[in-house]
């Protein structure tokens, strides 16, 4: 079996972890049950090119439990873990390419990979992998890595076709991959069907808040060991994930500032007991800042120069785009590594700037990403989108879905289900005055 990652004797470690992660993935769980008996994948090949996380490793467990035949690459060339990837290698056979740390050639070498398989169904978080296969299909040459872009030149006109008309279908787990997708379905070039996971209730309501809130929490802890209470946290974007770092470095005892771009959302923040500045007049007044906006160049050189000496700074939006880094660069006398995830950088004024994680998502870059808990339902949700897409694709046109709300509600109703809490249910009498327009005061 080919793969590529960073030790195989690390897969024991990884097995413990993933075991940990069972533990808390309820939903997950009984779907893996049922798709062991009814093999919904079988015949389907598929690349995934997801974080490769203990959680990531349960929804692998899922598909192939369901017949899928597997490749997993690393979306994020620092989220990576290490033993997880081992562990899927060595204890499952699944395919992976993905090592911590990896330099952007071996990243695209990876993807590359995941493309080899020639896949009937793709699994992206962030787009990589279905931007790869549309500038192989539209020939963007220059849009693509060089050896990616080599790889691709060498295929026959014939055999590019046959290797898009075998894609089903794809699907997406994060904001930023759904945002490039849906330009490509308005710029007319989106070549088959994707279903935006992240638009399922069941996943950005509860990931992208609590998942992102903890972790992101957790990753600046792990990286720094500062205190939070007492000091000034700046969140750039009140979004589903904004809202929930927010939340908890409150919750820390951090003073939260918010700044945005939507007045709707800014006013939410105020609402919701923020202080709300544009980034110019938190900049100075920060002692950790974090984006999370999925917009580029979010904080810039003009801000580091006004920031405090020895002011924090980090991202958890999903490229590593959000801090200006090449203008944090160009404005620095001196650089230097002063404890892991944690770099330096002396200012030309003489302050000094602390990137963690190289600007890439903190939460999985220092700590762990989502907990398992959280992940169970983004997962549930790609593992019942793979199956739905592999039953109503020849349906679905070349567009981006949102996921079908069947299995958003019925995801809810598993994990109620698995956390032992019952709900009302409405009485015949209330179901028809609900629905009704006869009945006033
Ligand atoms: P969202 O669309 O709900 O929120 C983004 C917010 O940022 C919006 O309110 C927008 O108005 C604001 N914004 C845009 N440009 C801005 C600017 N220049 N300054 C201030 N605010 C600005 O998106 P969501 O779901 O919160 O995701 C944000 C990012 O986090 C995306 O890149 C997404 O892919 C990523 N993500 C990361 C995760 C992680 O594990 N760290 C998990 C889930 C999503």
């Amino acid at each position: 079996m080919d793969y590529d990652i960073k030790d195989i004797t690390l897969a024991e470690k990884g097995r413990l972890r993933i075991e940990w992660a069972e533990m808390s993935m309820p939903v997950l769980r009984m779907i893996r049950e049922r798709f062991s008996n009814e093999k919904p994948l079988e015949g389907i090949k598929l690349s995934a090119c997801l974080h490769v996380t203990t959680e990531t490793a349960m929804l692998m467990r899922t598909l192939k439990a369901g017949g899928a035949d597997l490749v997993l690459c690393a979306s994020n060339p620092l989220s990576t873990q290490d033993d997880v990837a081992a562990a899927l290698v060595a204890d499952h056979e699944i395919p992976v390419y993905a090592i911590k740390g990896e330099d952007h050639k071996t990243y695209y070498s990876h993807i590359l990979s995941a493309l080899k398989h020639k896949p009937h169904l793709t699994m992206d978080d962030g787009a990589d992998l279905v931007s790869s296969i549309h500038f192989i299909a539209l020939e963007k040459w220059d849009d693509l890595e060089p050896s990616v872009a080599a790889w691709g030149k060498g295929l026959s006109q014939d055999e590019r076709k046959q290797f898009l008309s075998q894609v089903l279908g794809g699907t997406e787990e994060t904001t930023t991959g759904v945002i490039r997708l849906r330009s490509m379905e308005k710029d007319g070039v989106l070549q088959f069907p994707v279903i935006s996971v992240n638009d399922a209730n069941t996943k950005h309501l509860f990931d992208n808040r609590y998942g992102t809130g903890q972790s992101t929490i957790d990753g600046i802890i792990r990286a720094t060991n500062r205190l939070l209470a007492g000091s000034t946290f700046v969140v750039s974007g009140y979004g589903w994930c904004g809202r929930g770092v927010a939340a908890r470095a409150k919750g820390q005892g951090a003073h939260v500032i918010v700044c945005e771009v939507d007045p709707l959302r800014a006013l939410e923040a105020v609402m919701d007991g923020y202080h709300v500045m544009p980034i110019e007049e938190a900049a100075p007044l920060g002692d950790f800042f974090c984006t999370l906006t999925g917009d580029i160049n979010v904080i810039r050189a003009e801000h580091f120069l006004q920031m405090k000496d020895g002011a924090i700074i980090c991202n958890s939006g999903h490229f590593d785009v959000e801090l200006d880094l090449p203008g944090l660069k160009e404005h620095s006398v001196a650089q230097r590594p002063i404890r892991e995830f944690v770099e330096e950088y002396t200012l030309e004024n003489g302050h000094r700037v602390y990137l963690l994680g190289q600007g890439r998502l903190i939460n999985l870059a220092a700590a762990e990403g989502h907990p398992s808990s959280v992940m169970d339902m983004s997962f549930a949700n790609q593992a019942l989108c793979a199956e739905y897409m592999t039953k109503n694709h020849e349906r679905m046109e070349r567009k981006v879905y949102r996921v079908p709300e069947e299995i958003d509600k019925e995801i809810a109703r598993l994990k109620l289900e698995s956390l032992g809490v019952q709900i009302d249910t409405l009485t015949e009498e209330q179901k028809t005055y609900l629905s009704s327009w006869h009945m006033g005061t």
